[in-house]
Formats: structure tokens, C-alpha cells, sequence
């Protein structure tokens, strides 16, 4: 654990080499172990988040290695073929990694315990646990339905027709891998669309998957059961959260132009970038093109002179990761910028409402919630920084903080860096390289 400082920088210039996104390696790690053969797979995130799951996966029969720099090699088991782990699966920061493997468990007849960090700990599983148990398989859990827990497969699972409570990926995916190993459809009923990785990853895998848009704004994904999947290539683009992070430093630095190359655009995801156009951000997308089902292209980010902007509360689905490095952007822009319908920030990493208000009011910037919203009143240049920030187990947060030292009139300092690794592996020396002046803040 060190505490690093963000001190203000002139100007950030060059290429920015973002790591494999996140969400899409998860899944092609837990795909490719329910294939049949040998998945290689290129660009993997080799963040902490994600070599937990490779290591969930290892526990349970797989076989998931490293290849070379960032490319991997998974020989699936079948569907239905993981067998009883011989020991607790820790998932770390992981979220992704806890939820979607606690569905894919779900329908095997064995029992698998479940644990993670601090952070992990205290976030809610019942919102797994409801659906899986409908097909059948039991959940064991603290209170509140948390971690640790047990997740007893179903020996005979069923599948089910499940209209989501929450606009969540994880939630989505998490009974579309329990539907794999069960016989007949599975649906999923969505009311707010969310990141399709796992529907677009199942298809190219060779799964039979539909969805339909209904003329009520629901979306309806269906999946017949226990398909063969054959293993499959898979070129994952880089993170487009991730990306949002030198690509904002570039924005709120004067004279600053960087680019991003490969990034995964994915409308579901892209939300982001939309807003910060919204916003008057120069952006600029060259190379547009389609890898393994999800869309690429390559970003320019050249400093820009942000104004404020209303984000409607459809659109966070698309940018629910992106609120902390938004926030940033709009503590920059001329006017108040409105975000609305935030609660699902509250159980992110941290309560990101909470860590986002806090840390921008220590940094000179006034700040206010009404129920789910979020208001920022921006500086209409840099704002005051020279605070000390909390990050709370969420590297989110820190890197956002340390891009708000940036650019501010004086330096940021975030007390703990070792989270950042879980998305972010090399962020500090990329954003050097481009200018920005991170270092440990106590050394
Ligand atoms: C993710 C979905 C989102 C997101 C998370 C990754 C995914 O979570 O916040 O970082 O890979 O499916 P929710 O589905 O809980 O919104």
C-alpha cells in the first residue's frame, strides 16, 4: 500500500497503451472454460480482478494460462463440466468475477464457497442468490446476503424467465451462465438495456442466444440450454473505462492531445463519451472496426474547454463505471453539471456517490446530491485540489483522483495505490510517460 501525489502537469502528450477490458475478459476466461478445445485469447486484462477468476476456474478442473504477454490459453471443460473447487474461490475486488461465477456454479451439482476482500465482503449478493435459487440451487450467506457464502448447484436445475430488479450486467449475466447447464430457455427481461459482452461472447462461442427489443422499451434475452460451445479467438479490445482516464487528464490539460488505440465501443458501454462530447470534448475515432462481435475504434483526446450537462438517468447503464472520472471532468467545465439516477453507484467498490462528494469537496469543489443525483458546480478551468483522498478500496476512485491532481492548481494526493492494479496494471507509468507528474507521495 503507498500513497501516491498527482502534482499539476503542463501538458500530456503521445500514445496511451490501455489494457484489455475488464468486463470482457472475465467472460472470455468463463466462456472459454465451458468450451470444447482450446480458446487462445489476446489482449486479456492481466489486472488482479481478473487472475482471480482465471484462478476460480483453475480450482474447478480448467486449465487457464499464460501464454505470453497478455495472451492466454483456457481448455474448456463442456458445459456442465466444472467440478466440485477443493478449496474457497476468493475473487479478490472482484464483483465481476464473484457474481458471474456464483450463477455459473449455480447449476452444477456441487457446492462451491465464495469469499473476497474488505471491499468485496460488504457488497450485495442476494440479488444473485434470488434468481439462482428459482433454478433451484441453495445460497448460504452473512447477513444482508454477503460474502462469505456458499452456493449449493442445483442437481437438477430449471430454467427460468427473469425480469431483472436492477439494471445490472452482473445480475444479467449471472443467470445466463446458470441457464447454460440448464435444460430448455432461459430468459432474461430487461427494463433498462445493459453491456451485452456475455450475450455477444455466447454467440460467438456458437450458443443459441436471441434478443428481442419489444415495443414496451424491454429487452428480452433468451438462451436454449446446454448448447455445445466450441472454443473460439478472442481479441479483447482495450477498456474503454480505462481509457477514460488518460483521455480525460488530456481533456482538462491545456495543449494536451493522447491516443488510445483498440478501444472497445461497445454502445452499452460508450456512454462516457458520449456525454463528454455533449460537453464540447474533442474526440476524435479513426479505425473504426469489429472484433470478436464488439465494436473498436481508436480515440484522440485533445484538451478542451468542458461546459456542464444534464446526464439523464437512462443513459447509466452505459457509463455506470465512469461517474468518478466524469465527476472529475465536470469539476473542470464551465456550469453545473446534473447526473441523475445514481443509486447504483452506492454499492460499487465504495459508495461512490459518497467517495466522489467527499473527495471533490476536499478538492475546493461545491458539490451537492438531491436523492439520486449528483450536481457539480465546475470551475470553468482548474480547480483547487491539494487534498488528501481516501480511496476506499476502489481504484476507480484513486485514479480519478489522482487525474483531478492533474490538472488542478495544486497537488492531489490518494492514500492507497494497491487497488488500482485490479483494473489498471501500469497506471502510474503510463500516465508519466505522458506527462503527468504520480510518485509516491511519502518516499
Ligand atoms: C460489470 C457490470 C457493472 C459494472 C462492473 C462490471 C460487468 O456492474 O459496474 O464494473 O462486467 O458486467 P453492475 O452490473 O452491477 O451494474
Amino acid at each position: 500500500m503507498t500513497a501516491l501525489v498527482s502534482a499539476p502537469c503542463t501538458t500530456l502528450a503521445g500514445e496511451a497503451a490501455i489494457p484489455g477490458d475488464k468486463s470482457i475478459s472475465h467472460r472470455a476466461l468463463m466462456i472459454g472454460a465451458l468450451a470444447v478445445g482450446e480458446t487462445r485469447i489476446t489482449g486479456l486484462l492481466e489486472g488482479d480482478d481478473v487472475l482471480r477468476t482465471a484462478a476460480a476456474l483453475r480450482l474447478m478442473g480448467v486449465v487457464a494460462e499464460r501464454v505470453g504477454g497478455a495472451e492466454w490459453r483456457v481448455r474448456g471443460v463442456g458445459v456442465g463440466g466444472l467440478s466440485e473447487p477443493d478449496d474457497v474461490l476468493d475473487l479478490g475486488n472482484s464483483g465481476t468475477g464473484a457474481r458471474l461465477l456464483m450463477g455459473l456454479v449455480a447449476t452444477h451439482p456441487f457446492t462451491a464457497h465464495f469469499t473476497g476482500d474488505a471491499s468485496l465482503r460488504r457488497r450485495p449478493m442476494a440479488r444473485i442468490a434470488e434468481p439462482v435459487e428459482r433454478m433451484g440451487a441453495t445460497v448460504i450467506a452473512r447477513e444482508g446476503g454477503r460474502m462469505p457464502l456458499a452456493v449449493i448447484g442445483a442437481g437438477s436445475p430449471m430454467p427460468i424467465e427473469y425480469a431483472l430488479p436492477v439494471p445490472s450486467a452482473q445480475v444479467k449475466s449471472a443467470v445466463i451462465m446458470a441457464g447454460l447447464n440448464a435444460p430448455g430457455i432461459t430468459r432474461v427481461i430487461e427494463t433498462q438495456p445493459s453491456r451485452d459482452h456475455t450475450e455477444l461472447m455466447l454467440r460467438h462461442f456458437g450458443a443459441t442466444l436471441t434478443v428481442e427489443d419489444r415495443k414496451d422499451g424491454t429487452r428480452v434475452i433468451s438462451l436454449v440450454g446446454q448448447p455445445e460451445l466450441t472454443a473460439r479467438g478472442v481479441a479483447v479490445p482495450a477498456d474503454p473505462s480505462s481509457a477514460a482516464f488518460p483521455g480525460v487528464a488530456a481533456l482538462i490539460t491545456e495543449g494536451s492531445a493522447v491516443t488510445t488505440r483498440g478501444v472497445g465501443l461497445n454502445p452499452l458501454r460508450a456512454g462516457l463519451y458520449e456525454t463528454l462530447r455533449e460537453m464540447g470534448a474533442d474526440i476524435a475515432y479513426g479505425n473504426a472496426r469489429e472484433e470478436a462481435g464488439e465494436k473498436v475504434a481508436d480515440l484522440t483526446f485533445r484538451a478542451s474547454r468542458l461546459r456542464a450537462v444534464d446526464v439523464p438517468a437512462e443513459r447509466a447503464p452505459s457509463m455506470i463505471d465512469e461517474y468518478p472520472i466524469l465527476a472529475v471532468a465536470a469539476a473542470f467545465a464551465h456550469g453545473t453539471t446534473r447526473m441523475r439516477g445514481l443509486a447504483e453507484l452506492r454499492v460499487k467498490e465504495s459508495d461512490r456517490l459518497g467517495t466522489v462528494v467527499a473527495g471533490l469537496e476536499a478538492c475546493g469543489v461545491r458539490v451537492s446530491e438531491d436523492g439520486d443525483d449528483l450536481m457539480i458546480e465546475g470551475a470553468g478551468g482548474p480547480p483547487a485540489g491539494g487534498a488528501r483522498i481516501g480511496a476506499r478500496s476502489d481504484h476507480r476512485i484513486a485514479m480519478s483522483f489522482l487525474v483531478l491532481g492533474a490538472g488542478a492548481r495544486a497537488a492531489v494526493t490518494i492514500d492507497d495505490d494497491s487497488h488500482i492494479a485490479t483494473s489498471f496494471p501500469g497506471f502510474t507509468g503510463l500516465m508519466n510517460r505522458l506527462g503527468a507528474r504520480i510518485a509516491p507521495a511519502d518516499g
